[in-house]
């Protein structure tokens, strides 16, 4: 299995962050994950499509972006003019999931549906070929730091089973990513039930030395 490691900018320092998007690659990061937070579906307020222009330059990895953003449609052609390759939202937040998926996917970005810890994975009975990524949150969002939700672990599980079972009869892949308190300590748990790709913010930019942590992820992947 290929895993990817995607830092959450939420947890960078926001005064340099161009320098933060460039140091968390060059440690050996593969995706930036952007967090956009609009404190109406979500408590809490981030960053938008301007600051997601501002970051591109400073980086050829893919950027991630994650809405918690209610209404969803009319921000996603503005993330991806502004350089986004991933959206994901989350199906409460949409009137119509299978017309935002489509909205994401005509402009041009790959497009994934965002579990909060109580959401049912039937979302993705009717619109699995409409998906590129399964964002499965691990905490409630809105705060970064939080305590990874053990009972995911189980959901993980079921949505590898869906996931393998729709690549073996389609031949397409599509990601597993988990965002809320993933660890260097919890990583290999979570990689055992299925998951590919882990957001990790406080566990990667609140230490010193962001390629310490990453390769102690990717030793903690391999065992
Ligand atoms: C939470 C965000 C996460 C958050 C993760 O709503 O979606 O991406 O930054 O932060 P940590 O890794 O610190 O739990
Ligand atoms: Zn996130």
């Amino acid at each position: 299995m290929t895993f990817r490691i995607a830092p959450s900018i939420l947890s960078a320092d926001f005064a340099r962050l161009g320098e933060e998007v460039k140091n968390v690659i060059d440690a050996g990061a593969d995706i930036i994950h952007f967090d956009v937070m609009d404190n109406h579906y979500v408590p809490n307020l981030t960053i938008g499509p301007l600051v997601c222009e501002a970051i591109r330059p400073w980086t050829d990895a893919p950027i991630d972006v994650h809405l918690m953003v209610k209404p969803v449609d009319r921000i996603i052609p503005d993330f991806a003019k502004a350089g986004a390759n991933i959206i994901t939202f989350h199906p409460e937040a949409s009137e119509h999931v299978d017309r935002s998926l489509g909205l994401i996917k005509e402009s041009g970005c790959k497009a994934g549906l965002v579990f909060n810890p109580a959401t049912p994975l039937s979302y993705l009975d009717y619109v699995m070929d409409k998906i590129d990524m399964i964002l499965l949150m691990s905490v409630n969002p809105g705060y970064g730091g939080q305590s990874f939700i053990p009972a995911v672990l189980d959901k993980a599980r079921q949505a590898r089973a869906r996931i393998d079972e729709y690549t073996a009869k389609t031949g397409r892949e599509i990601w597993l990513e988990i965002d809320g308190g993933v660890k260097v300590d919890n990583i290999a748990e979570i990689a055992a039930a299925g998951v590919d790709t882990f957001v990790a913010g406080s566990a990667i930019y609140g230490k010193p030395d962001y390629k310490a942590v990453i390769e102690q992820m990717r030793a903690e992947l391999a065992r």
